[in-house]
């Protein structure tokens, strides 16, 4: 039987479709996943990976020398190195589409939850501080400026709601799209100069690295918000923490970090911020049609069709 490596330590009930037909060596489920590459390699033929969980590496690849498919479960692949999987002719899919309203919604969540201060309002509540005074007043969301790094679906879909909730919208990204009414500015620098609000979606990896530094913080100043959907390499979290402790910026919703699942202790411990767990796209309706793309795209891939949602 051909064998699919699996890389996360749990995977979604829809991949025991994949089990009719495949074996699946779980990585994670394995004394020596070292060991259990070596011994499964000449049968393994497609990489279960997951958007921020273990890289794909070349060095895995050169290991795997059968592999023909690798299927993501998430739609940003800066875990996978797709230069070496090129070279290799293996194909990669991912899960776009499906998550994205459940992913710009994430963000909303936070830009509320930051703006209105809705997790301190809960604690407040539930530690019994009401009974001593008046809640401190929040922001509000309307007539606000939001500028967007990356106005792709999820970047889109953030906007739409966005304009629901009466802010402006502004973007930043490699290039002007043709088809996109709000305003471009080319420069990020002085969109987070005008902005409320500076929301990140755009791609990890390489390009997008530390795109908001210090200067980017500086400018957005200490009215400005920063919300982070996107991934964590995307912030220079050093310098987020500075500006975050010396109140150069007002406050950060964080949904991605640097080291997940490892939170700076300096972040937990400030009020400004909103922290939440990696939930872009986590619940079950859209987990659940992740999975399924993941078990379509290696069906399609083995039964010589189209694949549904390509890299690339
Ligand atoms: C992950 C994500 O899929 O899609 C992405 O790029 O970051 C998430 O939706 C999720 O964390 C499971 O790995």
């Amino acid at each position: 039987m051909k064998k699919l490596l699996a890389l996360a330590a749990t995977t979604p009930t829809e991949y025991v479709h994949l089990e009719e037909r495949f074996e699946l060596v779980r990585l994670a489920q394995v004394p020596d996943p070292e060991q259990a590459i070596r011994d499964h390699a000449d049968d393994i033929v497609g990489i279960l990976s997951n958007a921020g969980g273990i890289a794909v590496t070349r060095r895995m690849l050169e290991a795997l020398p059968n592999v023909e498919i690798i299927s993501q479960f998430g739609v940003g692949v800066d875990n996978i190195d797709l230069q070496a999987a090129k070279e290799r002719h293996i194909v990669v899919t991912n899960t776009p589409d499906v998550l994205t309203d459940d992913t710009a919604d994430t963000a909303l969540s936070l830009l509320l939850a930051v703006s209105r201060r809705i997790v301190e309002a809960d604690v407040f509540v539930r530690v019994g501080r009401w009974h001593s005074g008046a809640f401190p007043l929040g922001v509000s969301l309307g007539n606000k400026k939001v500028g967007i790094v990356g106005m792709g679906r999820i970047g889109q879909a953030i906007a739409k709601r966005c304009a629901a909730f009466g802010m402006t919208i502004f973007y930043h990204g490699p290039r002007e799209k043709a088809d996109i009414s709000y305003t471009y500015y080319a420069d990020l620098q002085q969109m987070a100069g005008h902005v409320d609000y500076l929301v990140l979606a755009c791609p990890g990896g390489a390009e997008t690295k530390h795109l908001v530094n210090a200067k980017i913080l500086k400018a957005l100043g200490p009215k400005g918000f920063v919300i982070n959907i996107a991934r964590g390499s995307v912030i220079d979290q050093d310098a987020l923490l500075v500006a975050l402790s010396n109140r150069e910026i007002a406050g950060a919703g964080l949904d991605v970090y640097q080291n997940e699942p490892q939170v700076p202790e300096a972040l937990i411990s400030m009020d400004n911020v909103v922290l939440l767990p990696h939930i872009g796209s986590a619940t079950q309706e859209t987990r659940a049609k992740m999975g399924h793309l993941v078990v379509d795209n290696i069906f399609a891939h083995f039964e010589g069709k189209p694949l549904i949602t390509p890299v690339g």
